[in-house]
């Protein structure tokens, strides 16, 4: 894809980039077979914007474009012994896969999560997301032996 030979800029999403953001966000869900009704989605994502407290959204852009997209969700856990971060979403456009923007957006999320007092980062990887699991070791993540199960509340 033509970027004009700009370097891509990392950089914490803000209010006018929801749009853009909730875009890519509806094409990972969609890939992962989540159904989310467009409005809750919309939400949420203004809710992460206006609220630090609950975490961030970094996005990568090439100029007006944005390319990829991390979501960082804030814990605090006894496993980790302190407060921790959930990697919620990671995409990049299907287009600017394999030049180094999610190892980037991953790098920089660690950093973001660190930087506010996270000692560990938790993600999951769904089965067959082989380029996922890849870009995850190669960062120095490791596997559990668990499954994650969830119910809804209401
Ligand atoms: C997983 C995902 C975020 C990776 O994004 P990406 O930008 O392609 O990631 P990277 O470019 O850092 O790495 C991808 C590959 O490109 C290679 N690469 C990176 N920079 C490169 C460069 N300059 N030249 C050539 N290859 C390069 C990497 O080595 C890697 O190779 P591998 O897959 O054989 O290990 C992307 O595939 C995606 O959005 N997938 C769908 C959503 C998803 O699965 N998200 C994760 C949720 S668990």
């Amino acid at each position: 894809m033509d970027d004009g030979g700009k370097d891509p800029e990392l950089r914490l999403a803000e209010a006018s980039d929801l749009p853009a953001v909730v875009d890519l966000l509806r094409r990972q869900l969609e890939e992962h077979d989540i159904a989310l009704a467009p409005a809750t989605l919309e939400g949420s994502v203004r809710t992460l914007l206006t609220e630090p407290a609950l975490g961030r959204i970094l996005i990568a852009t090439y100029g007006d474009e944005v390319a990829g997209v991390a979501l960082l969700s804030f814990l605090f856990t006894l496993e980790h012994g302190g407060p921790a971060a959930w990697l919620d979403e990671l995409y990049v456009d299907p287009r600017r896969r394999g030049h180094g923007l999610g190892a980037r957006l991953v790098a920089e999320a660690m950093r973001v999560a660190a930087e506010r007092g996270c000692v560990a980062l938790d993600l999951e990887v769904e089965d067959g997301h082989d380029a996922a699991t890849r870009l995850y070791e190669r960062l120095g993540f490791h596997r559990h032996r668990r499954v994650r199960w969830a119910r809804r509340l209401q």
